[in-house]
């Protein structure tokens, strides 16, 4: 269990970047946050876009994108040629789910801590083709990864398409082991798709040796690239059954020319990536990133149970958590008195300065704190002070 929180790494207090000082931001998993410097590698892009549009959308795009895919893949451990370039998870799941041709009797097999939109996504394409989708429950408060391996593993069948698995859950914070999932997959030859949109930057990834079909990723929440950066992976053998969710000129020339061009939109995030993920190799390095926000999360969700005097939902040793934690929160009649969860947010951003989400998790409203390198132990002592002072206050 971690005693004591991690050194801050040199020259990441929040001055260095563009979020607000003077509020406790405890939400990096959402959006992410950019430092100053990335803000400024968009900028240069963006200026150069209004003053050539056409050189700069088009023959510069061209140029640019085998350097961004090159570098994302670097970054994941996956072969460049298998990236599409994608504005986010969203648009990246879409893009697979409606191009499976999915049959009556099909199951796809998701997780109830499946992030809503795509929990969404996937009672739209059921609706609309007759497919079942089966949504296991992963009970908390879990206890090591195999509880929530064993639970969807046990929901496959003979019917079972496509199982779609957050490789670090958003509700809940849970870094699943997806490794022993994507296996048991391919040896009964289901597709599989790895949800890793908090995972680019919050884990080491090596895609390959992972080998799902599909792997998703953003690069705007702990990559801390520009938003609208975000990417699918497609294993060789399916590149050419997979579309676009946006259908444009590069139609039946293949995966990447399917995926380059999708329309006008501005690409400026996607050209931002390479700058961004070596200025942040060169400025903190990668792997210090990942193990402070790892560590620091560790200490903060032991202290807010500590504080809160609740049970954890998750191992106190932090083994199932990347750099984020959900925890309940204190006793205290918050469901009754605040109209929904998003009162309590807005409560807590407003009256508090503080910015953190509050989820509703059924039997109870969870917290979801992040830790990034602008977070320092007092955010979390700050949140711990507030969520208790609104209890009593009740
Ligand atoms: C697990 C998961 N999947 C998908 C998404 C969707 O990401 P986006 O809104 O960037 O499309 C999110 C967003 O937070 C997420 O947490």
């Amino acid at each position: 269990m971690p005693l004591s929180p991690p050194d801050p790494l040199p020259n990441s207090d929040l001055s260095h970047w563009m979020l607000s000082p003077g509020q406790v931001y405890l939400n990096h998993g959402s959006f992410g946050a950019r430092p100053r410097a990335i803000h400024a590698i968009q900028d240069d892009i963006r200026v150069g876009n209004e003053a050539s549009p056409i050189d700069a959308l088009v023959d510069q795009m061209i140029e640019a994108l085998p350097a961004v895919k090159s570098s994302i893949g670097a970054f994941i451990g996956a072969d460049p040629d298998g990236i599409g370039m994608v504005q986010n998870a969203s648009e990246a799941i879409n893009s697979v789910v409606r191009s499976i041709e999915f049959e009556p009797d099909d199951e796809i097999v998701a997780t109830t801590h499946g992030y809503n939109a795509v929990l969404q996504l996937l009672r739209y394409v059921c609706h609309r083709t007759g497919a079942l989708l089966r949504e296991v429950p992963v009970e908390l408060p879990a206890h090591d990864a195999g509880d929530t391996v064993d639970s969807v593993l046990q929901a496959i069948n003979e019917r079972t398409r496509l199982v779609l698995i957050d490789h670090v859950t958003s509700p809940t914070a849970l870094h699943i082991d997806v490794t022993s999932i994507v296996q048991h997959c391919r040896q009964r030859g289901i597709d599989v798709l790895v949800d890793g949109a908090h995972a680019p930057g919050m884990l080491e990834l090596d895609v390959a040796a992972l080998g799902p079909t599909w792997y998703v990723g953003n690069l705007h929440k702990w990559v801390c690239a520009p938003i609208g950066a975000g990417f699918l992976w497609t294993d060789e053998s399916h590149r050419d059954r997979v579309h676009p969710a946006i259908i444009s000129h590069g139609y039946l020339d293949g995966y990447a020319a399917e995926f380059d061009w999708q329309g006008t939109r501005d690409m400026s995030a996607w050209r931002a990536v390479p700058a961004v993920i070596d200025w942040m190799e060169a400025r903190w390095g990668w792997s210090a990133i990942r193990a402070h926000n790892h560590a620091l999360a560790c200490w903060a969700h032991v202290h807010l149970v500590e504080a809160w005097g609740r049970d954890p939902l998750t191992p106190l040793s932090g083994e199932l958590l990347g750099s984020m934690a959900a925890l309940r929160l204190p006793e205290g009649p918050f469901e009754t008195h605040f109209d929904d969860h998003l009162a309590l947010q807005r409560h807590l951003r407003h009256e508090h300065g503080i910015e953190v989400p509050v989820m509703d998790w059924g039997d109870g409203w969870l917290i979801r704190v992040s830790a990034q390198l602008y977070n320092r132990p007092e955010d979390y002592v700050a949140l711990a002070h507030a969520v208790k002072s609104i209890a009593e206050s009740l």
